[in-house]
């Protein structure tokens, strides 16, 4: 076989392995501010193939939420890659507060809304993750990002019903899940 056919070959089989996954991603997202299709291949190679992951990816349903085996794992992501702007308990500093009911951008009260936002960056100082975070890091920080919420679970959209009857507005006061000692692995949630 001539030299350049082989590399043609290796080529087309680099392009099919990218292709196979991307195939994961049932659904488009896009830029919080621009609108523009995110490339979910500029994720960091890490992290990408996780049940839950794949499971996100297809549904826009983080299943890792109010999971008590994953949450300390996405407070410590939080406390390390959002707190020093968005507060220890997600109240507000130099970045907008994440545990209220209200929204710059109305689209994070989803899960969707809210990946698209971590992922891609907004505007000014809240610039895109991912190169920061694995896209299961992603997902962990954002079932921590939404125990912190404060406000009532009825505007909790991110909650599924059954979530949502049992969800009590985070209170600093109460026994974190750190606390608790987290047992069982982190897994995805059935939703
Ligand atoms: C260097 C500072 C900085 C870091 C680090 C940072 N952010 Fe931000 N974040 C901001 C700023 C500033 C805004 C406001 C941007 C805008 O309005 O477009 C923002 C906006 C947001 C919003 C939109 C809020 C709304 O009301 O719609 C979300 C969600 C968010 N950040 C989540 C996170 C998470 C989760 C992390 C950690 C993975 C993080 N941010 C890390 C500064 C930061």
């Amino acid at each position: 076989m001539k030299r350049k056919t082989v590399a043609w070959i290796l080529l087309g089989a680099l392009a099919s392995v990218g292709g196979a996954w991307g195939a994961h991603a049932a659904l488009t997202f896009n830029n919080t501010v621009t609108g523009e299709v995110l490339n979910l291949d500029d994720a960091l190679e890490e992290g990408r193939d996780t049940e839950a992951v794949k499971t996100f990816l297809e549904t826009g349903i983080n299943p890792y939420n109010e999971n008590p085996a994953c949450l300390p794992k996405g407070e410590e992501i939080f406390l390390t890659a959002c707190s020093g702007c968005h507060g220890h308990l997600g109240e507000g500093k130099l970045g907008p507060g994440l545990n209220d009911d209200y929204w710059t951008y109305p689209k994070n009260e989803t899960d969707k809304g809210l990946f698209e936002t971590i992922y891609g960056g907004a505007q000014g100082q809240m610039g895109p993750q991912y190169s920061a975070l694995t896209l299961d890091e992603m997902l962990l920080v954002m079932a921590w990002t939404r125990h912190l919420y404060k406000d009532d679970p009825k505007k909790a959209k991110w909650l599924n019903e059954e979530q949502r009857k049992v969800f009590k507005p985070y209170s600093a006061d109460r026994k974190k899940p750190t606390d608790i000692a987290a047992t069982g692995e982190c897994s995805p949630m059935p939703n």
